[in-house]
């Protein structure tokens, strides 16, 4: 089916607990409208799944209707659906999706169940314009901390975490710390006023031999025990932890790897370009310490504002836009969701 110059895509997410709804006219966002269960989970320390989805269940077609009604275009417009089809929460990806493939069928229009990771990343064109040539893309969140080279239609994996993301370890410790769930970015406030170099936490996969092995892979579970116990002694010395220097110190070794192997990655790759996205990416220090050291390294920084960073349906509808502009097919109706996507299939 040929499509117009600029077709009018409309998004669906529903990978974990926000209900997003986006139309965009090419890589033109016209409105995003999320809604999120997190205050439901947030008394269980943890999204339960069950939850999220009877959430998305009820958010779907208010956030629908508002999204269609903010922007004054009728469901019939549209060109495309555009909708999650993973990584994600099986049961919350399958409330997107069979809202999807209910449009697609009911509207006589292309499905594409895209790659929510890859998304995170596609979000940028939203802002900063279409991509131009390959860009090395570090996708980090609650659930993935990745390397992704994007070239068109084209994505290969350079490296991802062997363990915890970088969002999890921050929620983890966060809990640790007893601050509310999720912790990430509780951490990021009180590090902001504390003292990066007060504590020397480790730096996993950054030595000789293991940077020969595991270049562009990252690990944070070490990280994570050496905060714990290092919170544990404190109180064991009758010690009160130093909230913001700690913060500020396990938020310095985190950004610190990124940073380090991200800039590495690109140079061996001769890429100029570099978006950074997902959840993890409103991280401050990670923010800060990118635009210092990508500057110096004459990279070139793509980074979306926050309100991009977390799930939303932009994410989504520019992922479906990315697929038509690079001519890729789109989804059979019958397709099921994946809760493990590979990050090299950007369509399902
Ligand atoms: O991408 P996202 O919204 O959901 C997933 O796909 O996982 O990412 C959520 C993750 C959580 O772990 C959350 O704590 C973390 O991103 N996060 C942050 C910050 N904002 C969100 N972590 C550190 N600093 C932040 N400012
Ligand atoms: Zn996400």
């Amino acid at each position: 089916m040929p499509f117009p110059p600029d077709p009018l895509v409309l998004g669906i997410e529903t990978s974990c607990d926000e209900t997003g709804v986006a139309l965009t006219r090419g890589f033109d966002l016209l409105l995003d409208t999320v809604a999120s269960s997190m205050d439901e989970h947030a008394r269980y320390g943890g999204i339960v799944p069950e939850v999220a989805s009877r959430a998305h269940l009820e958010a779907m077609i208010p956030t629908l209707t508002a999204t269609l009604e903010g922007t004054g275009v009728a469901l019939r417009e549209v060109d495309a659906i555009a909708v999650t089809a993973g990584p994600g929460l099986i049961g919350s990806l399958a409330v997107g999706l069979s809202a999807a493939k209910a449009l697609a069928l009911a509207l006589d229009k292309p499905l594409y169940g895209v790659n929510h990771v890859v998304g995170h990343a596609l979000v940028d064109q939203l802002v900063e314009g279409a991509f131009v040539g390959p860009v090395l893309a570090l996708v980090v969140s609650g659930g993935h901390s990745s390397l992704l080279v994007i070239d068109g239609a084209a994505v290969t994996e350079l490296g991802q975490t062997l363990d915890d993301a970088a969002g999890e370890a921050f929620d983890k410790i966060g809990r640790i710390l007893g601050l509310p769930y999720p912790g990430g970015p509780h951490i990021d406030r009180l590090a902001r006023a504390g003292n990066p170099r007060a504590i020397a936490f480790p730096r996993a996969l950054t030595r000789r031999q293991d940077l020969e092995k595991h270049p562009y892979d990252f690990s944070f579970s070490g990280l994570k025990t050496a905060a714990a116990r290092w919170v544990e002694a404190a109180e064991d010395r009758g010690e009160t932890v130093p909230l913001e220097d700690f913060a500020a110190s396990f938020s310095e070794a985190v950004a610190d790897v990124l940073v380090a192997k991200t800039i590495a990655a690109a140079r061996h790759l001769g890429l100029d370009t570099v978006v950074i996205g997902g959840g993890f990416s409103a991280n401050s220090q990670l923010r800060d310490k990118a635009a210092a050291e990508f500057a110096a390294a004459g990279l070139r920084l793509r980074i979306p504002p926050l309100k991009y960073c977390t799930d939303n349906g932009a994410m989504i509808a520019a992922a479906g836009a990315h697929a038509i502009v690079h001519g890729l097919p789109a989804s059979p109706l019958d397709i099921g969701a994946d809760s493990s996507m590979p990050l090299t299939q950007l369509v399902m």
